[in-house]
């Protein structure tokens, strides 16, 4: 059973009428009880213990059942306690020992009363953003779920349909290139596009493998991570410098790759995009029970806080897309930046929630 559901049960069981109206009931029968087997014929000293009994049932129930729990001590009082007793005979010393109970019971039942009030609306409130979570929660995990799907499409069109015009253009320009019926000034026309065609299909390749890292299927993390850092690095012209322990024999669950691939390319996205560095370094570690992952940079840095409160903390999914695929692997992901003095982030993944913990390299 989870927390929630404990508090679930937990504030079911405080919303129940029978236990709210039971309690001032209870209260009330103790103190008699008590004020017979011990304190008995000592009233108005013994009304302390009646206060009690009210302020338990306030507190607990309301002002409703402080009311109920104020009238049911009155007439114990008054009936039982008071000479003479069995009687509801009104004097002017019951009447004041009475308003010396009464009013401090109705100021207790008033305050229960608040109290309560406060509480259910905090639970109603806590209730409400609890489930404003959970929609948002499931909003994310739809988004990477269909953001991954977008990709394998758009990557297998850009292979499937750009690939072929582009493989057809070059043979083309080498046909022509090749042609006796050309000459040498549009030869020199002819490299250069064909130059040009070639550029467009590294390009195309490097957004098919961004895309959809089949790679990752293929040959495993540790090579994919590395052949995305010399491509990355190319691109970008910032210096990954990277260690990756524990993954070179035997081989992580897809489960795990796949978040930690996606986490580490969007990571390096930040660099390139927000953090106005050179550098840039990963650390991938396979421990005994989990994976660890540091990527770290040296760059401007941010005030984290500060993103929380930005209007536009919507429109940024990198940070919390990441986040949502680490913890849809059952790990977690923390985000520590200083202006001026960088950003890391970690991630951290268990094994064995993920199955065998892993596959050996074929
Ligand atoms: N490595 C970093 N260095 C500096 N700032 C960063 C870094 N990573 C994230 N940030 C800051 O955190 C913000 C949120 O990052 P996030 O990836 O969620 O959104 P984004 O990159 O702005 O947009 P998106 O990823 O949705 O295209 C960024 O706008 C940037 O201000
Ligand atoms: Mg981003």
């Amino acid at each position: 059973m989870t927390g929630a559901d404990i508090w679930r049960i937990r504030s079911d069981t405080l919303d129940s009428r029978f236990v709210r109206y039971g309690v001032p009931l209870a209260s009330v029968a103790s103190a008699l009880l008590v004020t017979q087997l011990i304190v008995r014929d000592v009233y108005p000293e013994t009304s302390a213990l009646f206060i009690a009994a009210v302020m338990v049932s306030a507190f607990y129930g309301g002002s409703g059942p402080g009311l109920v729990s104020t009238i049911l001590a009155t007439l114990a009082l008054n009936y039982y306690l008071t000479s003479p007793a069995y009687s509801l005979k009104i004097s002017v010393a019951s009447l004041v020992h009475s308003s010396l109970f009464l009013f401090p019971a109705l100021l207790i039942s008033l305050l229960g009363g608040i109290q309560r009030r406060l509480t259910v609306d905090l639970q109603a409130e806590n209730k409400a953003r609890a489930s404003e979570k959970e929609v948002r929660r499931e909003l994310l995990h739809r988004l990477v779920n269909a953001q991954e799907e977008e990709r394998r499409r758009i990557s297998r069109e850009l292979h499937d349909q750009m690939g072929q015009y582009l493989a057809a253009l070059m043979w083309g320009l080498q046909s022509l290139k090749d042609s006796t019926h050309v000459q040498p000034p549009a030869r020199k026309d002819i490299e250069r596009l064909g130059e040009l065609a070639q550029q467009l299909d590294y390009e195309v390749d490097h957004l098919v493998l961004e895309l959809r890292p089949t790679v990752l299927d293929d040959v495993g993390l540790h090579s994919a991570l590395v052949q995305h850092f010399e491509r990355w690095s190319e691109h970008s012209k910032v210096v990954v410098s990277y260690r990756i322990a524990g993954i070179e024999h035997q081989r992580l669950p897809a489960s795990i790759e796949t978040p930690i691939y996606r986490v580490v390319q969007e990571a390096l996205t930040n660099v390139l995009k927000h953090a106005r560095t050179k550098r840039v370094s990963l650390t991938l570690e396979r421990r005994k029970d989990h994976v660890l992952t540091i990527i770290e940079d040296n760059g401007c840095g941010f005030d984290s806080d500060a993103l929380e409160r930005a209007s536009n903390v919507h429109t940024r999914l990198g940070l919390l897309g990441m986040r949502e695929r680490v913890e849809m692997a059952g790990g977690t992901l923390n985000v520590e930046s200083t202006p001026g003095k960088g950003t890391s982030v970690f991630v951290r993944i268990p094994l064995m929630s993920n199955g065998n913990g892993g596959v050996p390299h074929e």
